[in-house]
């Protein structure tokens, strides 16, 4: 090799590796790799994402509150339910529950679970985590029934609700949410292992957000029917602080929160025959920037009162927005919602969607009141139809060497 060929093979070979690989395995300082291949005939510079800052990313696992909430939410996510098997009492869930804390600690982290058979992947955590849910049938199975959140049971049912029970009610709930695919599948598969002598599937619900990377962060996700979606949500600091996590009471409700998952079908058959401004009417904010149908800007806030022209409310009162809005920041919810897309029908009817996800301190407070007013009347019924609908509790999290769980179970 000459000397020039040689340095050009290790410039390569640089490039194609993106980093150096640290002890543990995890890739560090391969921020804004440039492949700078135009030394290569008819090849014109190209610069690379850098990859290696989304495998590498890492989001805490221990900690007072479980991460997966508050987190800016990551490219995918999976939604894994079970149901307890019959004899899982609350010793039985103790170890249950420790061994899905040790891996869940391990797997966010960029290490490998315990007895992993399949290491390598697990060394990408691409901003990896599990957050831990108990439905009822938990506290139930432990005899801690009386330690239940109140407002953790099973909704009452909404005349636009077509709920099955293929998507609907479970035990547990892990959400396992990062930025790459295979890192979920990889959690997915261990964490399921771990579950098998105490626990049986329920139901799985896939989804993803725009790919990392592919947006600046911060910016409001669009759901299927191209809408911003995600908005009003309140804000880290302050409202988010007050209207997600119980801030007293006993250990095992200090820092912890409620989520209620619904899958929601959104029919884009029959949203696709809609022109845009109808589109823009049934949910009251614009297509293109988000902003209310009263502003120019995406968090403008709406002028519910304004009249047009023609002597008119500009956002109607059956629109999204309207049924939707909370004023006070306690009483708002934070969604997290994931796109589902399955494979359509033979004739080409999509099956799409929404898992809807929202945390709250309390869901008869805060989530119920909203629904109630959205299944009266709300335009966007037209086009969607709630087909799943569970509900958990999210206890606080740990430290390290603790579990999820402990404080309740302990
Ligand atoms: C497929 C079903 C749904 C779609 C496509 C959808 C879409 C949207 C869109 C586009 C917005 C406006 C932008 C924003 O603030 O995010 C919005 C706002 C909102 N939605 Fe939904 N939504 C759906 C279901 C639900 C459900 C089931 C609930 C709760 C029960 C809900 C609660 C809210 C709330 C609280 C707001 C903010 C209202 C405000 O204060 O301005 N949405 N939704």
């Amino acid at each position: 090799m000459t000397g020039a060929s040689t340095a050009r093979a290790v410039s390569r070979r640089r490039l194609l590796t993106g980093g150096t690989l640290a002890a543990g395995g995890t890739l560090v300082g391969a921020a804004a790799v440039t492949a700078d291949r135009s030394d290569e005939p008819g090849v014109r510079p190209v610069r690379a994402a850098p990859v290696a800052d989304v495998g590498g990313a890492v989001e805490p696992f221990h900690g007072p509150r479980q991460a997966g909430v508050a987190t800016e939410p990551q490219a995918h996510a999976s939604f894994v339910a079970f149901t307890l098997r019959p004899g899982t009492d609350r010793a039985a869930l103790g170890r249950m529950l420790r061994l899905l804390t040790d891996d869940a600690a391990r797997l966010t982290q960029g290490r490998p679970a315990l007895a992993d058979t399949e290491p390598e992947l697990g060394m990408l955590p691409a901003r990896l985590t599990v957050t831990f849910g108990f439905g009822p049938g938990l506290y139930a199975a432990a005899g801690v029934d009386d330690r239940r959140p109140t407002s953790v049971a099973a909704l009452p049912s909404f005349r636009v609700d077509r709920l099955q029970p293929r998507w609907s009610g479970g035990d547990l709930l892990l959400q396992i949410c990062a930025d790459d695919p295979v890192t979920v599948a990889h959690a997915q598969r261990v964490l399921v292992k771990d579950s098998r002598p105490f626990a049986t599937v329920r139901w799985v619900q896939q989804g993803f957000r725009r790919g990392a990377g592919v947006e600046p962060g911060g910016r409001t996700q669009r759901n299927l029917f191209g809408q911003l979606d995600g908005t009003a949500n309140p804000r880290p600091g302050g409202p988010l602080e007050t209207a997600v996590w119980v801030a007293d009471g006993p250990a095992w409700l200090r820092d912890s929160t409620t989520l209620v998952v619904r899958r929601i079908s959104m029919n884009l058959e029959t949203w696709d025959l809609l022109g845009r401004p109808e589109r823009e009417l049934a949910v009251g904010r614009r297509l293109d920037t988000g902003a209310p149908l009263t502003g120019t800007a995406e968090h403008d806030e709406p002028d519910f009162a304004a009249t047009g022209p023609d002597g008119l409310v500009v956002i109607p009162d059956f629109a999204h927005l309207t049924r939707a809005h909370v004023g006070d920041d306690r009483l708002k919810i934070l969604r997290r919602p994931y796109n589902y897309d399955g494979v359509p029908a033979a004739d080409g009817t999509a099956d799409s969607g929404l898992i809807f996800a929202s945390y709250q301190s309390d869901i008869a407070r805060q989530f119920l009141p909203i629904q109630r007013r959205l299944a009266e009347r709300d335009l966007l019924n037209e086009w969607t139809t709630p087909i799943g609908s569970a509900v958990f509790a999210i206890p606080p999290g740990c430290p390290d060497g603790g579990w999820i769980g402990q404080q309740l179970l302990g």
